[in-house]
């Protein structure tokens, strides 16, 4: 594995971050700066060599995909499968029951994200989709990676202290404060050096390198050439606005302000003609002082790949009502065959089955593989 180390500089200077000497979150606009870039370098080599990469991403099954995750990840997988890189899909069923008390209609929302990865153009055949509740080895590696990390670090880490305060008063389970140790051997259980993720991730990303690197330090290597884990890098996506719910707040299932990608050209025509605007009938793009009608405005342009000033500069004084109207005939053909997909898919559950049963065999036999070398690598094998 040749992937620079994002993390050799830091470590030239500085002495290796030891377990009891917690890691320090880079948290600064400084440290986001530079994982934009390197996302930048990235997608140059992405463009020279793909078959350096192995992408390792995933979801959360608590409810259907909508055109948020569809901009803001799912488009960008496929496009990243199709460029020829070896694509990993998990779907995290454990990260479910981190924060909150049941697993809800489980069964039906796993279902549903194959449907629409599937739908959207992931290709089962030039990659893998599974659960990790499926594969035992995975799991293991958590043992070994907990040993390595720190209360500290864990209470301290960013994401899960946003994650925390999000469920209110809820105790925070001792699965919320250790499941970045769990996503590290999401990504590492296939050795996989990349994965595209929002901002909100990076701290996730962060400690996944540093187990990988207090693994080598600590417990070896197999091959003494190169250590068992490789120092895996996200993948900014870079420039993305964020989408807003149709109320201009943040999206949420609960706010029913999201268009699901299941939902059908009726549904979604009905949801945008109620979507929060202002006074001003002259529309503008003017993300800042106007939230509301710009993330239509920009809904419209991702729809359909145009720049969102010149979309409101031809809208002009029509109104959002014409406004309106743009959005939904631009939503629904852009999700047109998407749907049609989709719904030829549910239609064959059996098929849908089969691409996890096939995944999940193929993440054990990978899980396995690895989960042997780390009881190499621990002299863990007696008999
Ligand atoms: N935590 C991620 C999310 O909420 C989902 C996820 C689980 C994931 N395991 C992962 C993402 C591994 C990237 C890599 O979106």
């Amino acid at each position: 594995m040749t992937v620079a180390d994002p993390t050799a500089q830091a470590s030239a200077t500085t002495p290796p971050a030891d377990v009891g000497e917690s890691l320090a979150w880079s948290t600064s606009e400084a440290s986001l700066a530079r994982s934009v870039e390197r996302s930048r370098q990235i997608e140059t080599e992405i463009e020279r060599d793909p078959s350096r990469f192995r992408i390792l991403t995933g979801d959360r099954p608590t409810g259907n995909l909508h055109i948020g995750h569809y901009f803001g990840s799912l488009a960008k997988r496929v496009k990243l499968q199709r460029s020829g890189l070896e694509t990993i899909v998990v779907v995290a069923d454990y990260q479910v029951i981190t924060d909150r008390d049941g697993v809800g209609p489980i069964a039906e929302r796993v279902l549903s994200l194959v449907t629409d990865y599937l739908a959207a153009g992931i290709d089962p055949e030039r990659g893998l989709i599974f659960t990790h509740s499926a594969v035992p080895a995975l799991n293991q590696l958590m043992l070994p990676f907990l040993s390595l990390v720190t209360d500290a670090e864990l209470r301290r880490n960013p994401t899960v202290k946003s994650e925390l305060e999000a469920t209110g008063e809820r105790p925070m389970s001792g699965l919320l404060l250790t499941y970045p140790v769990h996503q590290a051997a999401d990504i590492l259980f296939c050795k996989a050096n990349l994965v595209p993720v929002g901002k909100d991730q990076l701290p996730h990303l962060e400690q996944t390198r540093v187990i990988a690197r207090r693994f080598d330090e600590h417990y070896g290597r197999v091959d003494p050439e190169q250590p068992v884990f490789p120092r895996a890098e996200a993948l900014l996506s870079v420039g993305g606005v964020t989408i807003l719910g149709l109320d201009g707040a943040k999206m949420s299932k609960s706010r029913g302000n999201v268009i699901e990608l299941a939902m059908d050209a009726d549904t979604t025509a009905k949801l945008i003609r109620k979507a929060v605007t202002d006074s001003d009938r002259h529309i503008t793009y003017d993300p800042v002082n106007r939230p509301a009608v710009a993330n239509l405005v920009y809904l419209a342009a991702l729809c359909l790949e145009r720049d969102p000033v010149e979309i409101a500069d031809e809208i002009g004084s029509a109104g959002a009502g014409a406004l309106k109207r743009l959005v939904i005939d631009a939503v629904n053909q852009r999700f047109a065959e998407h749907r049609a997909r989709r719904a030829e898919l549910v239609q064959d559950p059996g098929y849908l089955r089969q691409v996890l049963r096939d995944g999940n065999e193929r993440a054990n036999q990978i899980a396995e593989q690895t989960l042997t070398e780390v009881r190499q690598a621990m002299h863990m094998v007696y008999c």
